[in-house]
C-alpha cells in the first residue's frame, strides 16, 4: 500500500486528539481537556495540526474567528522540539488562517510568567494592549493562585507586512 506522507499544517482531526492531548499534558501545567479540543472543533473553530515527514505531530494552534477579528486560543509545540522555529511556523499558520477568514486583528492572551511565548509574540509583531486580572489558574508553593493574563493584538496587515507575505 502507498500511504501519502505530507509535512507541514493541516486541520485538526478528532483521530489527532490522542497525540495532541499527549503533548498537550507535557506542555502545560494546566492543560486543556480533550473535550476542550473536541468542542472547539464542533464550534467550527480554527484548529490544525503541524506534522513532520511522518505524520508525527509537532504542534498545533486553534483560534476563534470572529467577526473582523481572530482570536488565538492555543499554541503549542512538542516540549522536546521547542525552540527550533516551529512555533513561529504555526503562527504564519495562525497569520495565513487569519487572512483567509478576513479577520482584521489578531488577539491572544500570555501569561506573564511565560516569557518564551511573550519574546516570540513581541518578535512577530505582537503589543501587550490590557491586563486580565487573575485570569488563569496557577500554582505557588503548590497552592492554589490566579496569575493575571496580558493581551496581546496586532493589526495582520501589520503581520503579514513583517513576515513579508504581502
Ligand atoms: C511558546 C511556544 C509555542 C513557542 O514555540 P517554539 O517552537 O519553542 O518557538 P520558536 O522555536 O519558533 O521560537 C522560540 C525560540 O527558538 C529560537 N529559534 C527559532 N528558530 C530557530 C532555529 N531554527 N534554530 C534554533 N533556534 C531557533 C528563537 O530565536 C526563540 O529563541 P528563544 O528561546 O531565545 O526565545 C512553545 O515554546 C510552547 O509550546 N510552549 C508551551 C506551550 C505554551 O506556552 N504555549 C503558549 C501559550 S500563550
Amino acid at each position: 500500500m502507498i500511504q501519502v506522507m505530507r509535512a507541514g499544517l493541516r486541520e485538526m482531526r478528532v483521530e489527532d486528539l490522542d497525540a495532541v492531548m499527549d503533548i498537550e499534558r507535557r506542555a502545560y501545567e494546566f492543560s486543556w481537556s480533550r473535550g476542550n479540543f473536541v468542542d472547539s472543533m464542533a464550534a467550527g473553530y480554527i484548529a490544525q495540526v503541524l506534522c513532520d515527514e511522518q505524520s508525527q505531530l509537532q504542534g498545533y494552534f486553534v483560534a476563534m474567528a470572529g467577526v473582523d477579528e481572530m482570536h488565538l486560543l492555543n499554541i503549542t509545540v512538542e516540549p522536546r522540539l521547542q525552540g527550533r522555529g516551529l512555533g513561529l511556523q504555526l503562527l504564519d499558520g495562525v497569520l495565513l488562517s487569519a487572512t483567509v477568514h478576513g479577520a482584521g486583528l489578531l488577539w491572544l492572551e500570555v501569561r506573564p510568567s511565560n516569557r518564551r511565548a511573550l519574546e516570540l509574540y513581541e518578535r512577530y509583531g505582537l503589543h501587550a494592549v490590557a491586563r486580565r486580572r487573575a485570569y488563569y489558574p496557577a500554582l505557588v508553593d503548590g497552592r492554589a493562585a490566579r496569575e493575571d493574563a496580558i493581551v496581546m493584538s496586532s493589526p495582520v496587515e501589520n503581520l503579514r507586512q513583517r513576515r513579508g507575505m504581502d
